[in-house]
């Protein structure tokens, strides 16, 4: 069992507090890719779902009327920059390894250059990895901002991946023991 789950930073009141902003089965369905996808690219799937999970974790509430302001949002949006920050504040009070945490802000903070100057970003396997799980769930206009998911499903899903990013792990424990 790893010493942080993706349960525990999940039901972390930070996590509850902005994972919803941009929308909480996004979130949870870009955790699941990114689980998926990082096996062909040699990645830790344990960094990648919660890189995945906590990815859009920065957004502010880009809301007017109801509706997210897109054009306010492209001009002012810096959620890849506070999404790192917030996350590492999440992983580092939950416990989790400096380093992976130092890891998995970095893969937050370049899972999309939208916010930067005609950006062209050098990404390594981890952060490549999120942001082509976050592209997978795009939706035109946004929409997959809006997917809603209730609170059981969500938690559901958190501890299937969780259990699936275990399980290696658990069988090499019974090889070596
Ligand atoms: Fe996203």
């Amino acid at each position: 069992m790893r010493n942080v789950t993706l349960e525990k930073l999940f039901t972390h009141p930070i996590a509850q507090k902005y994972l919803g902003r941009s929308g909480i089965a996004h979130a949870i369905t870009v955790a699941e890719k990114a689980y998926i996808i990082a096996n062909s690219y040699k990645v830790d799937p344990d960094l990648a779902a919660k890189a995945g999970l906590l990815h859009d974790i920065g957004h502010y509430k880009w809301y007017r009327n109801g509706e997210w302001d897109y054009e306010s949002y492209k001009e002012n949006d810096i959620h890849a920059i506070k999404g790192a920050a917030r996350a590492h504040k999440l992983l580092i009070r939950s416990g989790e390894n400096p380093q992976s945490a130092k890891t998995i802000a970095l893969a937050i903070l370049l899972h999309t250059d939208s916010y930067l100057p005609d950006g062209e970003l050098q990404l390594n396997p981890l952060q490549l990895v999120v942001s082509l799980a976050d592209e997978a769930d795009e939706e035109p206009s946004g929409a997959h901002h809006y997917r809603t998911i209730d609170q059981f499903s969500a938690l559901e899903r958190i501890q299937r991946l969780d259990s699936l990013i275990d399980k290696p792990q658990q069988s090499n424990q019974e090889k070596t023991s």
